[in-house]
């Protein structure tokens, strides 16, 4: 099969998610490879040991991730999507990656048993707007508390502006950076330094 032919099948079957359930897909099409290099670059990708993917999906962004880690890095992937899950087994086979069915809000369980000094990098593409407050706080934190220090969290929204206050309220340092030319409008916000509880 042609990479074009693949792209199209992963962009049929991306849609056909997204008709199914919509509320967890969140989006009608994978994201474009510039997006997922910019989201690799932000979060320092190249050189890091262990990184984490929330939501893989159908692989768009994980690929790009997997050609900019390093050949001793490791990428847990989280995803809750039984038919996506099918599709990451059947396409992606790199002694790199670990895919899990799981929630990234089990990201802690995983880095207590996996990467006791934390993650470099959490590169997340789930649609926190349609999970509500009290679930994106949980993935938040827990993002939040499980980076080493240092380390960045990089998040594409297509809400404009529903995740940047939970960001606020986890990290010292949140930067929004603007995709308006993509299709459909991206934004990548990151978050570092974590904020220390009094
Ligand atoms: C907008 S799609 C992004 C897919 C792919 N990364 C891309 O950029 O093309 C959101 C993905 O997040 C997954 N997802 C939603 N909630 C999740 C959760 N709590 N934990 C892990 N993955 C989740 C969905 O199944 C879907 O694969």
């Amino acid at each position: 099969m042609t990479g074009r032919t693949e792209t199209a099948l992963a962009r049929w079957d991306f849609l056909k998610a997204y008709v199914r359930d919509w509320h967890t897909v969140g989006a009608v099409a994978p994201t474009s490879r510039a997006v997922a290099r910019k989201m690799a670059a932000l979060g320092g990708v190249q050189y890091a040991k262990a990184i984490a993917e929330f939501g893989p999906g159908t692989g768009a962004i994980t690929g790009e991730l997997l050609a900019a880690l390093p050949s001793d890095g490791r990428m847990w992937a989280f995803e809750v999507y039984e038919p996506f899950i099918e599709h990451l087994r059947a396409h992606i086979h790199d002694s790199r990656f670990t895919l899990l069915e799981r929630s990234a809000a089990d990201l802690g369980e995983v880095r207590r048993v996996e990467v006791p000094s934390g993650f470099d990098a959490v590169i997340s593409s789930i649609p926190f707007s349609l999970i509500g407050p009290e679930g994106t706080r949980e993935i938040v934190r827990a993002v939040a508390e499980n980076l080493r220090p240092g380390g960045m969290f990089v998040a594409l929204q297509y809400h404009p502006t529903y995740l940047r206050p939970y960001l606020m309220e986890e990290f010292e340092q949140v930067r929004r950076n603007p995709y308006p030319w993509n299709i459909p409008p991206t934004l990548l916000l990151t978050g570092r330094g974590v904020r220390r509880r009094t």
